[in-house]
């Protein structure tokens, strides 16, 4: 099903009956970078996907957002379709909205999956290469910026490997709103660190990250995985920053398994 909750092209998949799993995808990206993980998991969860505001089927609007407004976003989504206590899973900026929106509201949650993410805001240097994107979006427009930014976000045989679907996720991005995109970009810069906020989280919680990502490398997950009190950590083999696409079956498995073991007897 699809549905337009507050500007927000939400979709949804598997019997409303069930655990409900809420996907938040990474930048500069949209929903269908969880394709392969709702098509393994609808059948037992009620998988939900949306376009972060500005990105994919979205509302842009004027570009003015911020994390803050990202979770809310999600709040709404959540709201506007009733869901009680789902299971959380953001990668990367998906996961910086998702460690904001358990530390605002955790009892909103009942579990959490990060992907590829980070707890700590940008540094000085993070900064300057957030204004730089922008200035080059301005200047040379959202194909320059993703051609440079895309690549980086792969296993460096992804593109030989899986040209398909390394193509595929380009050309995505490649017709983002540069509104849309420059709006992510002033969000990440602006958001709050989270870390404080790490050794507080209760729920069972979930750490995957690609082997090779050269965005949130392994060490900066697993010091992120051993904040947080009931976590489980993996390395995700084969793949870079891209877990879910580079290497869907492991990550779809880890997910199933990690909710089968502490979520067994919830519909
Ligand atoms: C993402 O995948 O969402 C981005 O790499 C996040 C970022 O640029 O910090």
């Amino acid at each position: 099903m699809e549905y337009n909750i507050n500007g927000l092209k939400v979709f949804t998949e598997g019997d409303k009956k069930n655990k409900a799993i809420i996907f938040v995808h990474g930048f500069p990206y949209d929903h269908t970078m969880w394709d392969y993980q709702v098509e393994a998991l609808k059948e037992n969860y009620f998988c939900v996907t949306y376009d972060i505001r500005g990105l994919g089927q979205s509302y842009v609007g004027d570009g003015q957002f911020t994390m803050e407004a990202f979770v809310w976003d999600l709040y709404s989504v959540l709201d506007g379709l009733k869901i009680n206590q789902p299971i959380l899973c953001g990668l990367s900026m998906g996961g910086y909205i998702s460690l904001r929106a358990v530390e605002l509201e955790p009892e909103r949650f009942a579990g959490l999956i990060l992907c590829d993410t980070r707890s700590e805001g940008d540094n000085n240097d993070g900064k300057i290469i957030r204004s730089n994107a922008i200035n080059k979006i301005n200047t040379e427009g959202v194909e320059a910026f993703v051609s440079d930014f895309v690549p980086k976000c792969f296993h460096k045989d992804t593109p030989n490997n899986l040209p398909e679907l390394y193509n595929k996720i380009f050309a995505i991005t490649k017709k983002q709103n540069p509104i849309g995109v420059k709006g992510s970009l002033l969000a990440m810069l602006s958001r709050r660190d989270t870390t404080l906020s790490l050794k507080q989280i209760k729920m069972p919680t979930l750490v995957l990250v690609g082997k090779e990502d050269a965005l949130t490398p392994p060490k900066v997950m697993k010091d992120l995985a051993n904040k947080i009190k009931k976590s489980k950590f993996h390395i995700v083999p084969k793949a870079g920053h891209m877990t879910p696409l580079e290497n869907p079956m492991f990550v779809s498995n880890k997910i199933s398994k990690f909710i089968e073991k502490n979520f067994k007897s919830e519909k």
